[in-house]
């Protein structure tokens, strides 16, 4: 007997991060790789507290299967939480996920047919390429500037099933859509006829100030929007939502349950526990002040170490530097040589659909302290200055790195 495998998971590839995660489980390495939240942001004390409430006040629902679409109160809060942020949905339409990763894969499975275009950014999260991949759909990248993908882009993709975009401080680069460009996005996905998949995990880790309003609320029922709190209590909790307009919403929640029946609700009990009291507005400003340490000791350690002809822009949020490194250099190939000597990141090319630029990386700045920041990318500077033929700068040379 032979198991005959679907075709279908000749498309299922392993995630270049997690392969690069096992690499740096060496003691020793300094993994700039892994998007992993410091763990010290996580609210022990709090959730501690709301379990215990729980296991109090509900044991027995807590413990019990539940609603596919998801814990009503926390609903609820996830409505009245958007409205802040100017996008106004009901309660209704709100289907809460296990993460929003599996809120990506239910968009594909629900939207996807084998060939159906899915237009994407240069780069893109790689975690959606892999969502969709299986599906096989094809990927249409979308052509951008520093702003984000450009409006035409969108007016030319109309035959595409959906556009997956991330307007803020995106995975990889980093980059926030800033407001005109998303109205003018929005537009031209409508006269287009293009419905939208909006992806923010990271709108509330901002440094300098807030992202402007969703994309979705210019575009309505044209658009999914994906939410997680993943970056602002945990992601071990394993806890995002989908935001969908009513025509979508039922196969989105058959989809659902086909997959898991439901979300853990003890979970989702606990999490609204520790939310519905405003908790987040005291805890996300902490979130944010030791990022952004971690993200200007970041900036300021490129601007050290890294050989001139290396190019980054600051981040205004998030948890990613996207470099790029001189033409000719390939992050994917000098990788080895960066765990050899100690230090980790993720070559860009895997956030790519197609043309990938091989001289590019993503470092993370959340994970690890500003210590080891400061080394790790002293590290980098060494292999990148040896693969480039030079000496290892010594301090302060390459100052004039290129920070844009
Ligand atoms: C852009 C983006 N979308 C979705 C996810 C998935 O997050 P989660 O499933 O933890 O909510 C991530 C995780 O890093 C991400 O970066």
């Amino acid at each position: 007997m032979t198991w005959q495998m679907a075709q279908r998971a000749q498309r299922l590839n392993p995630s270049t991060i997690r392969e690069i995660l096992k690499l740096t489980e060496r003691p020793g390495i300094i993994s700039l790789a892994g998007g992993l939240p410091a763990a010290e942001t996580f609210p022990v004390e709090a959730m501690a507290q709301a379990t215990a409430r729980v296991l109090r006040d509900a044991p027995r629902e807590a413990l019990q299967y539940a609603a596919s679409e998801g814990y009503g109160p926390l609903r609820e809060w996830v409505a009245q939480e958007l409205a802040g942020q100017g996008l106004r949905v009901q309660a209704a339409q709100v289907l809460i996920t296990t993460g929003s990763q599996q809120g990506l894969d239910l968009v594909g499975k629900v939207l996807i047919d084998p060939g159906s275009e899915v237009a994407v950014e240069q780069p893109t999260y790689l975690g959606a390429l892999q969502a969709f991949a299986p599906y096989e759909a094809q990927f249409l990248p979308l052509e951008g500037d520093d702003e984000g993908p450009l409006p035409q882009a969108l007016r030319a993709a109309g035959r595409a099933r959906f556009a997956y975009l991330l307007p803020n401080f995106q995975n990889p680069s980093g980059r926030c859509i800033p407001l005109q460009r998303r109205l003018a996005l929005a537009e031209a996905a409508a006269s287009a006829g293009l419905p939208l998949v909006e992806d923010n995990p990271y709108g509330d880790l901002w440094y300098d100030e807030a992202p402007p309003q969703p994309l979705a609320a210019a575009a309505g029922d044209q658009a999914v929007y994906l939410g997680s709190f993943s970056k602002v209590l945990a992601p071990g909790l394993r806890l995002g939502y989908v935001v969908a307009p009513a025509v979508l919403y039922p196969k989105l929640l058959q989809a659902k349950q086909a997959a898991d029946l439901h979300t853990p609700s003890f979970n989702q009990r606990v999490v609204h526990e520790v939310v519905r009291e405003g908790f987040l507005h005291q805890h996300v400003p902490t979130i944010r002040s030791r990022y952004r340490a971690q993200r200007d000791a970041m900036d300021a350690a490129l601007r050290r170490w890294l050989p001139a002809g290396c190019h980054w822009v600051r981040p205004g949020g998030g948890m990613f530097f996207w470099v790029t490194l001189p033409a000719g250099l390939d992050a994917t190939a000098l990788l080895p040589e960066a765990v050899a000597a100690g230090v980790a990141y993720v070559p860009g090319a895997a956030f790519y659909s197609a043309q990938a630029r091989a001289h590019t990386l993503r470092l993370s700045f959340v994970t690890v302290d500003v210590a080891r920041i400061e080394e790790g990318v002293r590290l980098l500077g060494g292999v990148l200055q040896r693969a480039l033929g030079g000496a290892p700068s010594a301090s302060g040379s390459a100052g004039s790195a290129g920070a844009a």
